[in-house]
């Protein structure tokens, strides 16, 4: 590891708080400041875990260029966002664009300030909606399967690859990605700096704050977990749709890979996901929190299409797998169960925000 002090910006959320205390566990010495607005319900939860763990942490809004001047940073790793795929669908889009776009250009005016190497957190949702629900697929009885008889560039029976096209309509959440993405290149290319760009598919562990919006794994540990309903909405109201979903220990793994070989993954573009190997349909993980947690809640069928959403996601992570030799460690089981002991021994803070 060639860095000294690092910044990690959303560093109070779910993948910044998770990648922080890692990092610090593996590098001591390394100087980590998390920099949160908190504007994500839950994340003052990993404020003491922080500290003590010896991370500095910065309350400041990556909307403002003031609360970003912040020297001797030699790596950012940009973890903030507006995560939800359905931001600015029903309301006004402002908080999602000056976070995830606007946000970007400060983050990126740092690293050019501090000449420091950036690593992005960017999304499956780049990819176009149109494009992924056009795809060939069957259904069996728990689920929708992609299919190999694809006609679309990068995509076949392991998911979807970094060669898909991305020249149609993707949610606002998606276009804030992939225009940072864009920024980020340029950046790198007209300052000399060094970046990669993972675009992550459906991530999950303890310290996800999940909600009907996002971070649905642990929406439906929680559910079944505090006993309360929930929901199959879209695509025939019966829990077909799939997901598949990278442990946050796994994705550190990933991450710890390419900060320790930087100058290898530089400019790189990456995607990261659980593959076909964890992937699971809503029905599946209804029958596996069942499993776990030992009871069954009542899920009710809502027939009509939710906007934005995908009929399944399946990240082809060929690339970085075979550049890494990396292999996931978490499967379906071991993540439904370490979310569920999560709660189970943090009940009364998390029930407030999970129930
Ligand atoms: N969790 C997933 O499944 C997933 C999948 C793909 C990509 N990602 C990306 O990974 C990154 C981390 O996501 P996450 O799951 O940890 O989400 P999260 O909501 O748990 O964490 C994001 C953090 O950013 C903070 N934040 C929001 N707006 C901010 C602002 N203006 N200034 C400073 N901080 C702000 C929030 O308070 C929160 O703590 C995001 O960029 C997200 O788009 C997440």
């Amino acid at each position: 590891m060639k860095y000294n002090n690092v910044l990690i910006t959303g560093g109070a959320g779910f993948v910044g708080s998770n990648i922080a205390l890692k990092l610090k566990q593996d590098y001591p010495a390394l100087r980590i400041t998390c920099f949160d607005n908190l504007k994500r319900r839950g994340s003052e939860l990993t404020l003491p875990r922080l500290r003590d763990a010896g991370i500095t942490f910065i309350h400041g809004d990556i909307r403002n260029p003031e609360d970003m001047e912040i020297e001797n940073i030699d790596l950012l790793l940009e973890c903030s966002a507006e995560p939800s795929v359905l931001a600015g669908i029903n309301t006004s889009p402002n908080y999602l664009l000056n976070t995830n776009l606007v946000g970007t250009i400060n983050c990126l005016e740092l690293t050019r300030k501090n000449n420091a190497d950036i690593l992005f957190l960017s999304t499956s949702r780049v990819y176009p909606i149109e494009y992924i629900n056009s795809l060939n697929y069957e259904e069996v009885e728990t689920r929708f399967n992609i299919t190999d008889n694809q006609d679309v560039l990068g995509a076949s029976s392991k998911g979807i690859a970094e060669s898909f096209p991305v020249d149609k309509p993707r949610s606002l959440y998606g276009a804030t990605k992939l225009a940072s993405e864009i920024l980020i290149a340029e950046y790198l290319e007209t300052y000399g700096l060094q970046g990669i760009v993972n675009r992550c598919g459906v991530i999950t562990g303890p310290w996800q704050m999940g909600k009907v919006d996002q971070g649905v794994f642990v929406l439906w540990v929680a559910k079944h977990y505090f006993n309360q309903n929930l929901s199959y909405i879209g695509y025939g109201g019966e829990g077909k749709q799939v997901r598949d979903f990278i442990h946050i220990d796994d994705l550190y793994s990933a991450i710890k890979v390419q900060l320790d070989n930087f100058d290898s993954y530089n400019k790189g573009v990456f995607n990261i996901g659980g593959g076909v190997e964890n992937s699971l349909s809503l029905q599946e993980l209804t029958k596996l929190c069942q499993k776990v947690t030992g009871n069954s809640i009542q899920i009710d069928s809502i027939k009509e299409d939710r906007p934005a959403d995908l009929r399944f996601f399946i990240t082809d992570s060929s690339k970085f797998i075979e550049k890494s030799g990396l292999k996931w460690q978490k499967n379906a089981e071991m993540t439904v169960s370490d979310i569920y002991q999560w709660i189970k021994d943090n009940e009364a803070a998390l029930k407030p925000i999970l129930s």
